[in-house]
């Protein structure tokens, strides 16, 4: 079966090419001319949406070499995210799959950033925790099979991407933060200060990332940052913040592990690719976890996941899931990509 992936929820315009779990084609292209406004700004997006989707579409078909009389299976983000952006890439999905009277599946952007997790080489097996973390969405979730998720925790107010872009705009360093933080913090020292991260006791796999901001912009206004741009300490503020947050997720990420016996951790969204996140998760392979990370390409915002999860959705209505399940023991005994 060949699925076309479209995802235009914020600033990246997207679109994929699967076959069945093989993703062909992954083309992203970044709206980068948002950081000049500090955020995305969402008429804008959805205009470049607009101008930039015929174009990746063809990229995308081409790279895959699959002809687009070829495809049989639309999936597109249909929530959550930036509404006009949304519009665009629907509008565009459905009436593709109109004129080509094939079937249109709306995909949930964060069950798709759960889903991100099978599309690297390593086989991930349930159960696991899923940690997702990204600009608008901090979850913790045990999942048991395909579409069978208990959420443990969620975020009370900020997420964590978002923490990191609002810190970095504090801080003078442009947008999107994570990134940027993450690169000075490798210049700095996380144990500079320690900024405070709230605990939720009546939940105890909830999170809250908003106190955290209000403690750098009392920190910078104490040392009486705007007036002085200290930039010398900006790494090791960078390195302190990071460490706060990151240290925050694998702990809790640990607890809900322990609590529930897993030792299949999944983690996804764009704060997936800090370094520090990374780092800190990968150790615990010694004490015999096993942790699936997707790669950059499939960890910030991507088509491929949403057509994967279109896909799954698509099979869950109409057959069996453990026919997954076979593709990857027969056909692609890992799930696999082409280059992007
Ligand atoms: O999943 P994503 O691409 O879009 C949403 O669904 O929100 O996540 C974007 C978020 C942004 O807040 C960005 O600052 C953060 O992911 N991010 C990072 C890193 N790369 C992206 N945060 C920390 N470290 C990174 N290396
Ligand atoms: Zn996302």
């Amino acid at each position: 079966m060949n699925i076309l992936g479209i995802e235009t929820s914020c600033d990246e315009t997207s679109v994929a090419v699967l076959k069945d779990n093989m993703i062909l084609s992954n083309i992203i292209s970044s709206q980068l001319f948002h950081s000049d406004f500090g955020g995305v700004v969402p008429e804008i997006a959805s205009r470049e949406h607009l101008r930039n989707l015929p174009e990746i579409l063809n990229k995308a078909l081409e790279k895959s070499e699959i002809n687009i009389s070829e495809i049989d299976l639309v999936a597109c983000t249909s929530e959550p995210g930036l509404v006009g952006a949304l519009l665009i890439g629907l509008n565009f999905s459905k009436s593709l799959a109109i004129s080509l009277n094939i079937p249109y599946i709306p995909v949930n952007h964060i069950q798709a950033h759960l889903y991100s997790s099978f599309l690297q080489k390593e086989s991930l097996e349930f159960p696991f925790i899923s940690l997702i973390v990204s600009g608008g969405h901090t979850l913790l979730i045990l999942v048991k099979n395909y579409f069978e998720h208990i959420i443990l925790g969620s975020t009370q107010d900020d997420a964590a991407g978002e923490a990191f872009d609002k810190v970095a705009k504090m801080l003078g360093l442009g947008y999107p933060g994570g990134p940027i933080i993450d690169k000075l913090a490798k210049k700095g020292n996380k144990n500079y200060h320690k900024f405070p991260i709230s605990i939720i006791k009546s939940k105890p796999f909830d999170f809250s990332f908003s106190g955290i901001k209000t403690s750098v912009l009392y920190f910078l206004k104490n040392i009486d940052f705007l007036n002085h741009q200290e930039e010398s300490i900006i790494p090791d503020i960078c390195a302190s913040f990071q460490e706060a947050i990151i240290q925050t997720l694998s702990k809790k990420t640990i607890n809900a592990a322990k609590l529930h016996k897993i030792k299949n951790i999944a983690i996804s969204g764009g704060v997936s690719a800090n370094s520090r996140l990374k780092e800190i998760f990968y150790s615990l392979k010694t004490e015999g976890y096993k942790i699936f990370i997707p790669e950059l390409s499939l960890s910030t915002d991507n088509a491929a996941m949403i057509a994967f999860t279109g896909y799954l959705k698509y099979i869950k209505s109409h057959g069996d899931l453990n026919s997954i399940e076979l593709l990857k023991q027969k056909a692609c005994p890992r799930l696999n990509y082409k280059d992007f």
